[in-house]
């Protein structure tokens, strides 16, 4: 994928609107984790190392375009001046002439941040005049927010009809390694997808049997697939209506290739809390009493085989309820083996969307993957295969596909 970077935008001595990923996690007023920010600070480095003022713009949480008090970026400023170690001013306002007048005044290297993007109606509707009042404010566009660039949103693609644009550093990052991953992968690959349902992720399974040589299944998914082929499976999680689609989705994994990779044991219990009584037991052996919380050993040692055959791992989901220990364990064991795969120079691993990295982190191995993405939603639309909306302006030749590569016939 050939994109627009920093150094194909003349910054020097510019306004810069830098779109950024804000929405992070909170509590009392409070942001419990700084990732996305951290992760800001090259880009914030570089942009004022040329003498750049820069306007930073993102959306909170998902007002209802109008202001609601305890969604405001104002809480965030401090933090990202903590974080960053420049000074940083909050703006009150997103557009008006007020705020072209304020931006005029200040001095170069400046930092401000703007109020809440979907305080307004013309951000998620992707309005033009909005985009245009954006676009006032500055010389030129930097998209630094991937976690956001599924939105077709004013401040993601609507301003960039506007000003001179590119990608951030983090941006930057976060293709590259995405892009390594999935589009134009070392082979074998193999993605790990876990989580609750197969009804949320059937576009994510769709996409990945397509492009990978190995999907190991985990989690309440898992649990459907097992179903579907005659497996009783007691009390667990388990979306029984999705029986059919999970026997298509493995008809056509035979067909293209793709070995699906089902638990062959797993960890059972009666009860889904901390320190509840638990035992391994065979998949076939699963009573109606209990449920299946986590992959059991067996399951644990045919994965790792598989994953030491891997040269690229994607992981989307934990395999087991991973927020009660000790059903954690089958997550655990197999993400820091991919992790010291990863380290031990094996193979590529990239991570990302939904519970994921708080998976990986309580595993304590996020940091050996070779990239955790911060996205979410849009992570997951990258496994899905498609074109994220706000990645397109930047592309330098109009006509290309911002995703590529099937799997070789
Ligand atoms: C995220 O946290 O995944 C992004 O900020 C996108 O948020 P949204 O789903 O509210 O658009």
């Amino acid at each position: 994928m050939n994109f627009k970077t920093l150094e194909d935008l003349d910054v020097e001595g510019k306004t810069v609107l830098l779109r950024a990923d804000l929405n992070v996690p909170m509590k009392n007023n409070t942001v419990t984790d700084t990732v996305r920010i951290d992760r800001l600070k090259p880009t914030i480095k570089y942009l004022r190392k040329r003498k750049a003022k820069i306007i930073i713009i993102s959306h909170y949480g998902r007002p209802p375009g109008k202001r609601v008090f305890d969604m405001s970026m104002g809480f965030i400023a401090p933090v990202l001046q903590k974080r960053w170690n420049v000074p940083v001013s909050f703006s009150p306002d997103t557009i008006g002439c007020h705020v072209k007048d304020s931006i005029a005044q200040l001095p170069p290297k400046s930092v401000v941040l703007l109020e809440n993007a979907r305080f307004y109606k013309g951000e998620k509707a992707n309005d033009d005049k909005f985009a245009q009042e954006l676009a006032q404010l500055a010389d030129v566009y930097v998209n630094d927010a991937f976690s956001t660039s599924h939105r077709a949103h004013a401040s993601m693609l609507g301003v960039t009809k506007y000003l001179p644009c590119a990608a951030g550093l983090l941006l930057q990052a976060e293709l590259n390694a995405l892009n390594k991953a999935l589009d134009n992968p070392e082979r074998p690959i193999l993605a790990v997808a876990g989580g609750s349902k197969v009804s949320t992720k059937l576009d994510v399974l769709t996409n990945l049997i397509e492009k990978v040589d190995y999907l190991v299944l985990g989690g309440g998914m898992a649990n459907t697939f097992l179903y579907a082929q005659g497996v009783p499976m007691g009390k667990s999680l388990c979306e029984k209506d999705m029986a059919d689609t999970a026997l298509k989705i493995m008809e056509k994994a035979k067909k293209v290739g793709c070995e699906v990779i089902l638990p062959q044991d797993v960890v059972v219990t009666g009860d889904l809390k901390e320190g509840a009584f638990s035992s391994i037991v065979d998949v076939n052996d699963i009573s109606s009493s209990s449920m299946a919380v986590d992959i059991g050993p067996k399951s644990v040692k045919f994965i790792k085989e598989r994953i030491s055959l891997a040269k690229t791992v994607v992981w989307n989901g934990p395999l087991g309820v991973f927020e009660i220990k000790p059903f954690d364990n089958g997550t655990n064991r197999v993400a820091r083996f991919v992790g010291k795969q990863t380290k031990d120079g094996k193979c590529t691993s990239v991570a990302g969307g939904g519970d994921t990295v708080a998976a990986l982190d309580n595993a304590r191995t996020g940091k050996k993957f070779s990239y955790i993405s911060t996205a979410g939603g849009a992570f997951l639309e990258w496994l899905e295969g498609k074109d994220l909306p706000a990645i397109t302006p930047l592309l330098k030749d109009k006509n290309q596909k911002s995703r590529r590569c099937r799997k070789a016939a």
